[in-house]
């Protein structure tokens, strides 16, 4: 079966289109390379386009017989959604709105939809599960959730198998080549910091958490690839019809337990300029969202296998390589 990746060039795409392969599935990239690389496809069919751009996507669909689509394209800085929000509408919102009508036209049966742990917002528990009531506290937040009601909305009006998969905090790389080279993530950001030997921040340490700073569910981009693996396979397979499942660990790390690891990790951590300095809160940064994956387990007999120093110590392999130029 073959299988259309949207934004696959990017930092997890490319890690789904590994795995995809590797799992014996064919694949095409469709990425507009706006953050994309595509060094870290080679080999893979690449369509340069926008998913916005409907003629490109309806040839791609028909030139590679295409049954599955797994769309990661999108716009995914929280801040700059805030600032630009007609923009992350444009590119989340009438981006996936141009692809569900090719893919619906050109007869596509199953369709993986890249959602996030912002739909949200700011849970008031431990765990949070599917049943949550969304509540997303930025226009990004809120593209993702518009999102999975267009999937649902389509596939309930065409019969569109269909996963909404809602990532949590994704670090690590499988490959070195891989690594996420952008600084809006904390771990890239703090390597950034190290780099340059200067201290790396801290936003807020008066959250009302047990170290009072934010806590997270870290998710190695590996097992974020596997989900994928698994996902297209039953949905391809017809064994899963419609699911929206979380994807994480299902354990809180706090941001300044990920800081002292990432000293650990490089080496730093004796030295006087990494020790971290808080600054104020963002706005908007909820103090605690972890994952219950019950449902995924049961649905797809998926769970994460990496542990947080491995996210880290993959993530500096790939980082050192690509500053030390190699
Ligand atoms: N990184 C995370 O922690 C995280 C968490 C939750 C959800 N997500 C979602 O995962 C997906 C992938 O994120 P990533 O971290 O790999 O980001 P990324 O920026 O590395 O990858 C996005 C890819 O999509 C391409 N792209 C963007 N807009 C496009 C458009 N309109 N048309 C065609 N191509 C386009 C980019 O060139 C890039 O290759 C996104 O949908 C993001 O919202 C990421």
């Amino acid at each position: 079966m073959t299988w259309l990746v949207t934004g696959g060039a990017g930092y997890i795409g490319a890690h789904v289109v590994r795995a995809m392969r590797m799992a014996g599935e064919e694949v095409v990239v469709l990425d507009d390379l706006s953050t994309g690389d595509p060094g870290r496809i080679a080999g893979v069919p690449l369509v340069t386009a926008n998913v916005s751009d409907a003629d490109s996507v309806t040839r791609a669909l028909h030139d590679h017989a295409v049954q599955g689509i797994v769309h990661l394209a999108a716009k995914k800085q929280v801040e700059e959604s805030v600032r630009l929000p007609l923009y992350y509408y444009r590119e989340n919102v009438e981006g996936l709105r141009v692809l569900l009508e090719a893919a619906t036209q050109a007869g596509v049966e199953s369709f993986v939809f890249s959602s996030s742990a912002a739909v949200y917002g700011a849970p008031d528990v431990d765990l949070v599960d599917e049943d949550a009531e969304p509540r997303p506290v930025n226009p990004y937040g809120t593209t993702k959730l518009v999102g999975e009601w267009m999937v649902a909305d389509t596939a309930r009006a065409t019969g569109l198998r269909h996963a909404n998969l809602r990532y949590f905090n994704v670090a690590g790389a499988a490959a070195p080549d891989l690594t996420d080279r952008g600084v809006s993530n904390l771990v890239p950001m703090v390597f950034q910091a190290l780099d340059r030997r200067q201290p790396p921040r801290i936003f807020g340490d008066d959250y009302d958490t047990p170290d009072g700073t934010c806590i997270r569910d870290f998710v190695h981009v590996g097992d974020i690839a596997s989900a994928h693996v698994a996902a297209a396979r039953a949905l391809g397979s017809d064994a899963v019809r419609a699911l929206t499942a979380n994807i994480g660990r299902g354990r809180g790390v706090s941001v300044r337990e990920m800081v002292q690891t990432i000293r650990r990790v490089t080496g730093t951590a004796e030295e006087p300029w990494s020790a971290p300095i808080v600054e104020a809160r963002r706005a908007g940064d909820p103090p605690r969202v972890v994952a219950s994956t019950d449902r995924i387990r049961e649905v797809l007999g998926w769970r994460a296998e990496h542990g947080v120093e491995e996210m880290v110590a993959s993530s500096w392999e790939g980082w050192s390589r690509s500053a030390a130029g190699s």
